[in-house]
């Protein structure tokens, strides 16, 4: 019943776009990349407006421009032509830096190959986006940094280096990383690509449960049953975007996870989790 009422409630929303916030407008947005002679029209003039609380799952043939875009929008590079809006700011003409100061203010972004510097503990990637927040001390830096960390079910893994970690622990390590800045929207290019189906169902979840809590969320996959989590589909083909359309019979990660045979829950016994912790510290102070 809940679960209805909360589908009618996202769905009414996205009905009801006047009264909604844009956080993302993009009008004609072209990227032309030149390799010597050739040029690649990777982004052929897309327009796109996202609003406050959606969680959009960008779909297409490879190819298709999906990286493209979400590099642009996610500020990591700039389009060719055309403009890009993102709350209210027109990062289009924005400078190198000041792209930096609005990544790092209002943008968290999750890479389907996790991204997390391998000597570094869970911990400490987390803390790294907080290194360019000058108002922030060590002490709020750790305290921040277990906040997420605890937020996505891995406080008792905060010193584990990503090879200690599975691939769903180092994914929601950077997810962790991504939330720690407080952004307003999380970019995630194929952040199940490297998942089965179990981690990647534990990972939707985060995401569906930090866009409950109003962050916005941009997700680009290949699978459709990930699409199916989203409350909207934007799909791509030949740098165009071919079909938008709202997700219908919208599936809870939850719901999905309990359909699955039961997975050995470490998590869930404290001996063995005391023993990990001694095995990683004896680990970490040999090397
Ligand atoms: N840095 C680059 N230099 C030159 N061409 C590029 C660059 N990045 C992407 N392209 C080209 O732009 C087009 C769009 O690439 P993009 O990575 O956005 O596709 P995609 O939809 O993310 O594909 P996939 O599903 O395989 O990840 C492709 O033709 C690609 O070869
Ligand atoms: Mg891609």
């Amino acid at each position: 019943m809940l679960q209805v009422l909360a589908e009618e409630a996202v769905e009414g929303k996205a009905n009801d776009k006047n009264e909604m916030k844009t956080v993302i407008s993009v009008k004609n947005l072209e990227k032309i990349y030149t390799m010597g002679d050739v040029k690649v029209y990777a982004l052929r003039g897309i327009d796109l407006d996202i609003y406050e609380g959606e969680f959009v799952a960008i779909m297409g043939t490879s190819g298709s421009g999906k990286s493209t875009l979400m590099n642009i929008l996610g500020c990591l590079d700039q389009p060719t032509s055309g403009s890009y809006t993102l709350d209210g700011m027109d990062v289009s003409k924005s400078t190198r830096n000041q792209l930096a100061e609005v990544r790092n203010k209002k943008i968290g972004f999750v890479f389907q190959s996790f991204n997390l510097l391998s000597r570094t503990s869970a911990l400490e990637n987390v803390e790294l986006p907080l290194l360019y927040n000058r108002k922030t001390n060590a002490q709020e830096r750790h305290e921040r940094a277990v906040k997420a960390l605890t937020s996505v079910g891995l406080a008792t893994r905060m010193k584990n280096m990503p090879n200690q970690l599975s691939g769903g622990q180092q994914q929601r390590v950077a997810i962790a990383r991504a939330l720690v800045n407080d952004p307003v929207i999380i970019f995630a290019d194929e952040p199940t690509g490297n998942l089965d189906s179990r981690t990647s169902f534990e990972v939707i979840d985060i995401f569906q449960k930090l866009n409950a809590n109003g962050i916005t969320i941009v997700l680009v996959t290949h699978e459709p049953d990930i699409a199916q989590f989203a409350t909207r589909r934007v799909v791509f083909r030949d740098g165009k975007i071919i079909d938008d359309s709202p997700v219908t019979g919208r599936k809870n990660a939850i719901e999905e996870l309990a359909k699955l045979p039961p997975a050995d829950d470490i998590d869930n016994n404290p001996e063995a989790l005391q023993k990990i912790e001694t095995a990683v510290e004896t680990e970490n102070e040999a090397s």
